[in-house]
């Protein structure tokens, strides 16, 4: 039998729905978590956020992040992010612009609450392969979701 790849998930999430995904996820096929953080936090109220989030976007000026995690130990890495405004929460395009993969394979998952969205894995660097993106609604995966995004596409 193939042993299943390390795994590392790298998640940012607002209100706590990506986390229970990437901790879901995590006890499911047994992966370390790494929480990415901004340096600075954005507003409490949500449309106040997504006009940050728009602006960051308009201007490439996207926000740094606290800490990054080290990659060089895991041959797989699913990475989680909330949807703002149909596309990846900008602390994870930040995470993305400034990463280059050392040969993982790299997956990701967003959560929304299920409006159409527009996300790309256009720019992501070093990976032997991206994943075809998970989409989930609120805070909840399934076993199941997880083996077949998984699995088949291994
Ligand atoms: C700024 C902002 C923009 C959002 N835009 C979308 C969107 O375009 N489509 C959607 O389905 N949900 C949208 N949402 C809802 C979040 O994607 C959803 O609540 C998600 O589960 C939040 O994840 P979190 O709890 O990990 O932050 C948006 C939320 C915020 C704060």
């Amino acid at each position: 039998m193939i042993s299943a790849p390390q795994t590392l998930i790298i998640y940012y999430s607002r209100t706590g729905n990506t986390a229970s995904i990437a901790r879901q996820i995590a006890q499911i096929i047994g992966a370390d978590v790494f929480e990415l953080n901004t340096k600075d936090a954005f507003p409490k109220d949500m449309s106040a956020t997504a006009d940050v989030a728009i602006k960051q976007y308009q201007s490439g000026q996207l926000p740094e992040l606290v800490e990054t995690p080290t990659l060089s130990s895991y041959q797989r890495i699913l990475i989680g992010s909330p949807v703002w405004n149909g596309k990846l929460a900008t602390p994870i395009a930040r995470y993305l612009q400034e990463t280059q993969f050392s040969q993982q394979q790299v997956g990701l998952f967003c959560s929304s609450v299920g409006q159409a969205a527009n996300v790309t894995t256009k720019g992501i660097k070093g990976t032997t392969k991206i994943l075809p993106t998970l989409f989930l609604v609120g805070s909840v995966v399934t076993a199941d979701q997880v083996n077949q995004w998984l699995v088949k596409d291994c």
